[in-house]
């Protein structure tokens, strides 16, 4: 089939890189192909309520090493499980046939869904319902299936661990324990990544649950190192053993409603009350998400773009370009829908870090 029109838009949390993704994609599709491109605006919303903008060259130029998204975004959008206001309460209705209305008036030959496992999980049902879909592996939480890496991680690693690089010299001065809380939800790659960049002391992932006793043995053991400060890396879904995640919110309105966080000030209380030490805590949160991409996410994002038209050109729908030992290559929506990927507990970091003395909490 020969492409004509093809969709676009960003869901799910926003982070660094989406510009990227976007700008190479639309001057590749106008510039070399002719392709006429539709930006969906908000994410889902877009596509249901029917909200776009015909993304032309000048849209695009000078928004590589912009933050966030020209198009907008929304985490609680899915034409699936649409929430409406229905006083008193919220309930949601199946608008899917209404976006896919939207998608065949529009005479759309496809569509790019740039997002995260939510993003991709709605566009594989939207690719069983009748759409030509491509999708892009957007997260800072780097926890899609199939894929070396999403783009956003690199940037939000990068703020963490100069986050981390701060907190240091402010513990050292103060004799102090700083906790820092980062995100991830059920994957500690940022903790693990920005831990080891940082320097951490003691790391604290969801897929190591940690036992307190062994926490206040490292900041012992530290002190008997004549090391007065320690520095500890949480993940926002790190847990104890045995116990339970901290939720800091529930989002009615998503379709993913629970918010993790909380940890961060957990700790610090517990380990205050039980080692008398001085404790600090700080939550990163969208900080990680928000301002330019490092150089690697806008190659990795701008990568992703421009493979994502190709895919197009190639009618190759039902895909997600993904990164596999350092080549961009397609990977079924099928296996990539409804899974997460989490730090695999041998990790080469993992076992590097313990090699020097880090702890893991265990
Ligand atoms: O998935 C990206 C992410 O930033 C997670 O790390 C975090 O748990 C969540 O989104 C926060 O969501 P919200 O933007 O709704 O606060």
């Amino acid at each position: 089939m020969k492409i004509k029109r093809i969709g676009i838009l960003t869901g799910g949390g926003d982070c660094s890189g989406l510009n990227a993704v976007l700008r190479t994609f639309v001057k590749k599709a106008i510039h070399t192909h002719g392709i006429e491109v539709i930006g969906f605006l908000d994410g889902y919303e877009g596509l249901v309520k029917n909200k776009y903008k015909k993304l032309e060259n000048k849209d695009v130029s000078g928004i590589l090493t912009i933050g966030g998204t020209i198009l907008g975004t929304s985490n609680v959008a899915n034409p699936f499980k649409y929430v409406i206001q229905e006083k008193p309460k919220l309930i949601t209705k199946d608008l899917s046939k209404q976006a896919l209305q939207v998608y065949k008036k529009l005479k759309l030959d496809g569509l790019v869904c740039i997002g995260g496992d939510g993003t991709l999980s709605t566009a594989y049902k939207l690719l069983q319902i009748g759409m030509n879909i491509i999708g892009v592996p957007k997260t800072i939480d780097n926890d899609l299936m199939h894929t070396d890496k999403t783009f956003g991680f690199d940037t939000a690693v990068s703020v963490a661990a100069e986050a981390i690089d701060r907190l240091h010299t402010t513990a050292q001065s103060h004799h102090r324990v700083m906790i820092i809380e980062v995100m991830g939800r059920y994957a500690g790659w940022i903790a693990l990544y920005s831990g080891v960049a940082g320097g951490g002391d003691i790391i604290l992932i969801p897929e190591i649950p940690y036992k307190m006793e062994k926490i206040l043995e490292t900041l012992k053991y530290r002190e008997r190192l004549g090391k007065k400060f320690t520095i500890i890396v949480v993940a926002e879904g790190a847990k104890p053993e045995g116990g339970k995640i901290f939720v800091s919110k529930i989002i009615e309105s998503s379709p993913d409603p629970v918010r993790l966080g909380g940890i961060g000030i957990h700790l610090g209380e517990e380990i205050g009350k039980r080692s008398g030490k001085e404790c600090r805590v700080v939550v990163l949160g969208h900080l990680q998400r928000g301002g330019s991409p490092v150089p690697s996410d806008r190659i990795l994002a701008s990568s992703y773009g421009y493979e994502a038209l190709n895919l197009v050109l190639k009618n190759k729908f039902g895909y997600m370009v993904a990164l596999q030992n350092n080549k961009i290559v397609p990977v079924s929506l099928s296996k990539i829908a409804g899974k997460i990927k989490p730090v695999p507990i041998d990790h080469e970091l993992i076992q590097m870090s313990k090699g020097i003395g880090v702890s893991f909490g265990i």
